[in-house]
C-alpha cells in the first residue's frame, strides 16, 4: 500500500543545503522515479543528469533493487550490528571486496559518505595507536569535499563548509588544490600539476612525518567541481606515504562503483591506497548506506594489537549493516554485474565528454573538465558567486532536468543506463537554458 504523502505544509522539514525561505515560496518536489526520469508535483518530466547525488548510476526504483529490499524486510526489520548480524552483512561485504583491489578484504559498513569519513579517521588513528605512535596531524587538501560530520568538515578545503564551524579538529593541513586557472577545459588528467603533490612532502618536511597519521584525498575532487588529478600526482602521494609511513585513504564516495571509468579510482588510476570510503551507488542511492575498506595492513595491525577477548575497534553505528541496506547493496552490486552497467558507463563516456566539451567556447562558460562519466561545467561567474549557478539549477527544474550545482559549477553525472539519445537531450536541456539565462 502506498503512503499518502499530502503535503499541507512546507514549514516544518528544515530543508538541508538549501535556502529555505526561497524553496518554501516555490518548491520543487519530486514524487516519482522511474529510470532516467522523475516526475515533480505538477506533473512535469524531468530527465536526471546527475543521477540523483551520483548514487543512482542503475536508474531509479529499479525492480530487482526494491523487490530485494522488500524480502528482506520480511526476514528482518533490525538486527543488532553489535555482537549479532546476520547472513546479507558477510555477503554484501564480500561482494564489495571483490569490486577492490586484493589487498581490500575487510569491509565495515556505515550509512552515509560523512559516516564512513569519520570512520576512516578513527581507523586511522587506531591504527597508529595500536602501532604505539602519537600521529595527530591530518593532511586534505584545498577545495575538498568530505561530508559534513565533524571529521569531514574538518578536512574540508571548501570555506563555506567550515565558516560557520569553527570548533573543527586541530591538526588537520591542506595542500594546494590541483585546478590551475592557466589549463582549462582539460578532458582527463592534466598532463602538468603532478608536482603539487609535493605538498604533502612540505607538510612532512615542516611538520615531521612522525606527527602525520593519514592524507586523505578524493582522487577525482567532485563535490568542488570534478578536479581531475593530473598525469603523476596520485603516484607521486603514493610514494610519499610510502616513505614516511604515512597512511593515504582514498574518499571515493563519488568515484567509486564505476563513475570515472574504472571500478573504483584506485583501478582506474593504477595507485592503491591504505583506506577506501565509498557510499552513494553502494545501494544505487535506494537506500542509505557507506562503507570504509580497510586493507590488510591496516586491519591486521589493528587486530593484532588489541588483547583476546576485546573489542578491537571501538566503532560502529546503531545501522551499521542494516537488513535493508544489505539487501540493496547486493541487489545493486548484481545488477551491475548482470547488466555490464560499468562497462557500458566506459563504453558512452567518450560520447558524453563529446557533448559536454562541445559546449567550449559558450560565452557564459569558464571551464569545463572531465573523466569517465562526470563531467564539471564551471559558469562564468556574474559576480556574485554561486548566484548564477543556483539561477541555472533552479531554472533546469522547470525545464525538466535535474543536475547537481556547487555554486557556479555544474556536475553532470549520467547514468550507466543512458543512451546517446539520454546524453543528447541533457545536453541539450542544459545549453538551451544556459542560452535563456538573465543572471
Ligand atoms: C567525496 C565525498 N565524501 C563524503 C561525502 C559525504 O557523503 P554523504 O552526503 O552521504 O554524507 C560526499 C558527498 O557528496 C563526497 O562527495
Amino acid at each position: 500500500m502506498a503512503h499518502s504523502a499530502k503535503t499541507n505544509s512546507l514549514e516544518e522539514f528544515w530543508v538541508p543545503f538549501t535556502d529555505n525561505r526561497e524553496f518554501k515560496a516555490a518548491p520543487r518536489l519530486i514524487t516519482k522515479g522511474e529510470g532516467l526520469y522523475m516526475t515533480d508535483q505538477n506533473g512535469g518530466r524531468l530527465i536526471d543528469g546527475s543521477s540523483g547525488l551520483f548514487c543512482c548510476p542503475a536508474g531509479h526504483c529499479h525492480p530487482k533493487i526494491v523487490s530485494a529490499v522488500h524480502q528482506a524486510m520480511l526476514q528482518t526489520t533490525f538486527v543488532s550490528s553489535f555482537g549479532t548480524s546476520h547472513p546479507l552483512s558477510f555477503a554484501l561485504a564480500e561482494r564489495v571486496a571483490r569490486l577492490l583491489p586484493e589487498q581490500f578484504k575487510h569491509i565495515f559498513f556505515v550509512n552515509s559518505g560523512s559516516e564512513a569519513v569519520d570512520t576512516a579517521l578513527k581507523m586511522v588513528m587506531a591504527y597508529h595507536s595500536a602501532l604505539g605512535r602519537d600521529r595527530t596531524r591530518f593532511v586534505s587538501r584545498e577545495r575538498a569535499y568530505h561530508g559534513v560530520n565533524m571529521g569531514g568538515v574538518s578536512l574540508s578545503g571548501m570555506v563555506n563548509n567550515r565558516k560557520a564551524f569553527p570548533s573543527v579538529l586541530p591538526n588537520v593541513v591542506l595542500m594546494r588544490h590541483t585546478w590551475s586557472k592557466d589549463e582549462l577545459f582539460v578532458r582527463g588528467q592534466p598532463e602538468t600539476g603532478a608536482e603539487l603533490a609535493d605538498d604533502l612532502q612540505r607538510m612532512v618536511d615542516t611538520y615531521g612525518a612522525q606527527s602525520i597519521a593519514a592524507c586523505f584525498v578524493e582522487p577525482v575532487a567532485g563535490s568542488t567541481g570534478v578536479l581531475v588529478p593530473p598525469k603523476g600526482y596520485l603516484e607521486r602521494l603514493r610514494r610519499i606515504c610510502d616513505k614516511n609511513d604515512i597512511l593515504l585513504v582514498f574518499d571515493e564516495v563519488i568515484t567509486g562503483f564505476g563513475r570515472i571509468g574504472g571500478k573504483f579510482a584506485s583501478d582506474r588510476f593504477s595507485v592503491t591506497p591504505d583506506i577506501i570510503t565509498m557510499a552513494k551507488a553502494l545501494t544505487n542511492g535506494s537506500i542509505p548506506m557507506g562503507a570504509v575498506a580497510a586493507s590488510d595492513r591496516v586491519y591486521d595491525t589493528i587486530l593484532d594489537a588489541a588483547a583476546p577477548g576485546t573489542i578491537e575497534f571501538f566503532h560502529g553505528y546503531t545501522y551499521s549493516g542494516h537488513p535493508a541496506a544489505c539487501a540493496a547493496g547486493l541487489a545493486a552490486l548484481e545488477v551491475y554485474e548482470e547488466e555490464a552497467l560499468f562497462q557500458r558507463a566506459a563504453d558512452l563516456s567518450d560520447y558524453f565528454l563529446d557533448a559536454v566539451f562541445s559546449l567550449k567556447g559558450h560565452p557564459k562558460i569558464r571551464d569545463i573538465r572531465g573523466i569517465g562519466s562526470v563531467a564539471g561545467i564551471e559558469l562564468v561567474s556574474n559576480g556574485k558567486p554561486g548566484q548564477r549557478g543556483t539561477q541555472m539549477q533552479k531554472e533546469l527544474f522547470w525545464n525538466g532536468m535535474h543536475v547537481k550545482f556547487t555554486g557556479d559549477a555544474a556536475i553532470l553525472a549520467p547514468m550507466f543506463i543512458a543512451e546517446k539519445s539520454h546524453i543528447d537531450e541533457i545536453l541539450d536541456k542544459f545549453a538551451k537554458t544556459l542560452n535563456g539565462l538573465v543572471v
